[in-house]
């Protein structure tokens, strides 16, 4: 039997990193981050390539070269290589997510992905946040969460996660990004972020991280009785 796979997908800035974490964290299961897969392969091509667009053009001929690795430590969050270099504070940006937005709409990357996050299960379980995780993916997981919020509510804790890594940001400005980068993942024709059909949608807009976590921990304790 497989073990259990929780999946949190949601748009950008809605908490699911964090309530993911916290999960994954309480039952002592793998956390995998697919926003970050996303984020490195972009931040790979465009080192390589400044011109992002042709390089999109011609995505095999990056993709074979690159490999990606996950340095896991229980309870904590992975650590992210690329080709042996550490990108995990380096995809961290708003520049860098506008690529991975970018790179996301493309099926060679996804499926290549796709293939290193199925990868990633683990027993004692899983619990996987993103956008396609529930739909796709992972699209027979036990429980699925879908967490929505205001786009508001959301650029305002991008904000501050922002600032507490030291980068620099203004409001406006990550209200239209995170607006942008909504449509691009919302309207794109493979895998585009809505909830899967069986998953339960929790709004977050006025609620803290905290009281969301005990929300999915109490149902996630209702349907898997023998954690
Ligand atoms: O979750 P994030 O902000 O790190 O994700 C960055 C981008 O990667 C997001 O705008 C779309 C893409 N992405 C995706 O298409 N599918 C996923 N499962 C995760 C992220």
């Amino acid at each position: 039997m497989r073990a259990p796979i929780i999946t949190v997908d949601g748009p950008s800035g809605v908490g699911k990193g964090t309530i993911a974490m916290m999960i994954a964290t309480k039952l002592g299961f793998r956390y995998l981050d697919s926003g970050s897969l996303y984020r490195s392969l972009a931040l790979k091509i465009y080192k390589k390539n400044k011109n992002f667009e042709a390089a999109l053009d011609n995505l095999d001929e990056y993709l074979k070269d690159i490999h990606i690795d996950f340095q896991y430590t229980p309870g904590g969050k992975a650590k992210i290589f690329v080709n042996n270099e550490d990108f995990t504070q380096k995809i961290r940006t708003e520049e860098v997510a506008v690529l991975a937005s970018k790179i996301a709409k493309k099926k060679s990357a996804r499926d290549m992905l796709g293939d290193y996050q199925r990868n990633y299960i683990s027993t004692p379980g899983l619990v996987a946040d993103g956008r396609d995780m529930g739909t796709k993916v992972f699209f027979d997981a036990n429980i699925k969460f879908f967490l929505t919020a205001s786009v508001e509510k959301r650029a305002e804790r991008r904000l501050n996660q922002l600032k507490d890594q030291g980068i620099s940001a203004n409001l406006p400005n990550l209200i239209q990004e995170l607006l942008l980068r909504d449509k691009a993942d919302t309207e794109r024709l493979i895998s585009p972020l809505i909830p899967a059909k069986d998953a339960i949608i929790i709004d977050t807009s006025d609620i803290s991280a905290e009281e969301a976590f005990d929300i999915t921990i109490n149902i996630i304790k209702e349907n898997l009785k023998n954690l």
